[in-house]
């Protein structure tokens, strides 16, 4: 057997796109191991939303060269591959720079990297793959191998077509695209025979899901949730990220009738201000984001919000910061993700003449910051002696425990559930810690997901 290092940076569909690239890779020898010492390939799986993400590859790639030569020197080859958004992106430039790089495939083209590594074994030399090529990658997939545990992810969706200012995702991921339904449901089927119970269904704008329905019509994410909710042994579905715009009626009832439908939902925001949003692109504005949050909480009345922020886009004043502020303390978000604006090169906004500086980032940043991490105590603090369904994962790191996830997706921790990994038990949270939950087993089977409310 060969053995294959996979590093995965970024977003969750890098993720799957690593389990992808290992599953494609099996047949051909390769093992999945956890370190770059020792491996026959690196594939670097990489991410390009801001320009940190973007510099670790670089100084990771500095890292690997040393090991290639070393290993060269013991007489075995070592093959490096970068992948992913940074590839698809600055694949040219890679190339240029570090010389230890024998390939690189960008996100829709991976599905050839059996031929790429035959090429370089063949005639040496580097190859570089970044076109949107013709044909659909799913339908060059290999079926996943060995069921990843108790949950998986799924992606459904890819691309976008919505290029709010900031973002690079557009060009490195191309125009949106839908798999068609059938195929969806049944990656999702081979799932929970493999003993998945929970799907993460994924996709850069995963609610502009407009996929080939097995009755012939356009699908939307709705009609998909049904339909899989539907499959035996999927207890738990889930969906990220999605995109305001596309919260359409047909999701938002979804959350309240669909039982498998988990009540905790990534909804980014960016911004407080009318008119960041509207300088972003983004298409909404902060009343109709309101709107579509007091309708979510009508249909679910536990429903927990999550969100991403930009601090410091271009021409944010205080005044606009502070509408983002107050945008949080309105909505009361569970958990959440902020950001200090990174300039993407070939971004509209990267070009735009009000720069903030660092320190004013900074600044707000850790203000906002702030306020989420209370909310977020408050939020746990909400669900102590609280019954909740735990779907069991992982143990734990004190003996016997075991570890699982909240319906909001809260980490909790329980003594002596080690043998439960993959079953769903209801659980009496005994215990808020910062960042996680920590319950004891309550009789019964588990119950469907109530908790007295938050906000
Ligand atoms: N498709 C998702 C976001 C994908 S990128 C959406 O539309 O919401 C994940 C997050 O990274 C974004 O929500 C945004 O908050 C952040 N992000 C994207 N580009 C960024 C940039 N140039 N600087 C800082 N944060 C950025
Ligand atoms: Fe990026 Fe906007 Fe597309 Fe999200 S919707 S991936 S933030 S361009
Ligand atoms: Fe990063 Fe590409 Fe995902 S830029 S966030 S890995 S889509």
């Amino acid at each position: 057997m060969k053995k294959l290092y996979i590093k995965t940076y970024g977003c969750q569909m890098n993720v799957y796109d690593s389990a992808r690239m290992a599953d494609l890779l099996a047949p051909l020898g390769y093992a999945p191991v956890d370190a770059a010492e020792g491996a026959d390939m690196v594939i670097l799986n990489t991410c390009h939303i801001r320009e940190k993400a973007t510099e670790k590859v670089y100084s990771e790639l500095g890292k690997l060269k040393q090991l290639k030569m070393r290993r060269a020197e013991a007489g075995s080859p070592m093959l490096v591959a970068v992948a992913g958004c940074v590839a698809q992106a600055e694949g040219a430039e890679i190339m240029a720079r570090q010389p230890a790089v024998d390939m690189i495939v960008g996100p829709q083209s991976y599905h050839r990297l059996p031929e790429m590594i035959a090429r370089v074994a063949r005639e040496g030399g580097h190859v570089l793959q970044t076109d949107f090529p013709a044909e659909d990658k799913f339908d060059h997939l290999p079926e996943e191998r060995a069921a990843p545990g108790a949950t998986a992810f799924l992606t459904i969706q890819e691309g976008c077509d919505k290029f709010c200012t900031f973002c690079v995702v557009p060009y490195t991921r191309g125009a949106e695209f839908s798999r068609p339904a059938a195929q969806i449901a049944e990656e999702a089927r081979r799932l929970a025979e493999n003993g998945v119970v929970e799907i993460t269904l994924l996709g850069q704008n995963v609610n502009a899901y407009r996929g080939e329905g097995p009755d012939g019509t356009k699908w939307g994410l709705a009609q998909l949730i049904r339909h899989l909710s539907r499959i035996e042994g999927v207890k738990r579905l889930r969906y990220t990220t999605s995109h305001p715009r596309d919260m359409d009626d047909d999701l938002i009832a979804a959350h309240g009738d669909v039982e498998a439908l988990m009540p905790y939902l990534h909804l980014p925001v960016q911004s407080g201000s009318d008119r960041v949003l509207a300088a972003m692109n983004r298409g909404h504005t902060t009343a109709d984001y309101l709107r579509i949050v007091s309708r979510l909480r009508e249909v679910r009345r536990d429903i927990a919000l999550s969100s991403d922020f930009i601090v410091g886009f271009p021409g944010e004043s205080d005044g606009d910061f502070e509408a983002s502020l107050a945008l949080v303390r309105e909505v009361g978000y569970a958990q959440a993700f902020s950001f200090k604006y990174s300039a993407r090169p070939g971004t509209p906004a990267a070009a735009a003449a009000r720069q903030i500086p660092d320190t004013v980032k900074d600044d707000r940043l850790q203000k906002l910051q702030a306020l989420l991490t209370q909310q977020q105590n408050a939020f746990n603090q909400s669900c102590a002696g609280a019954t909740l369904s735990v779907l069991f994962e992982k143990p734990g790191r004190r003996h016997g425990q075991g570890v699982g996830r909240s319906p909001y997706l809260q980490p909790v921790h329980v003594d002596g559930a080690a043998p439960l990994i993959g079953e769903l038990r209801s659980v009496k949270i005994i215990e808020v810690l910062p960042n996680s939950l920590r319950g004891a087993l309550a009789d019964g089977k588990a119950p469907a997901a109530k908790r007295a409310v938050a906000h």
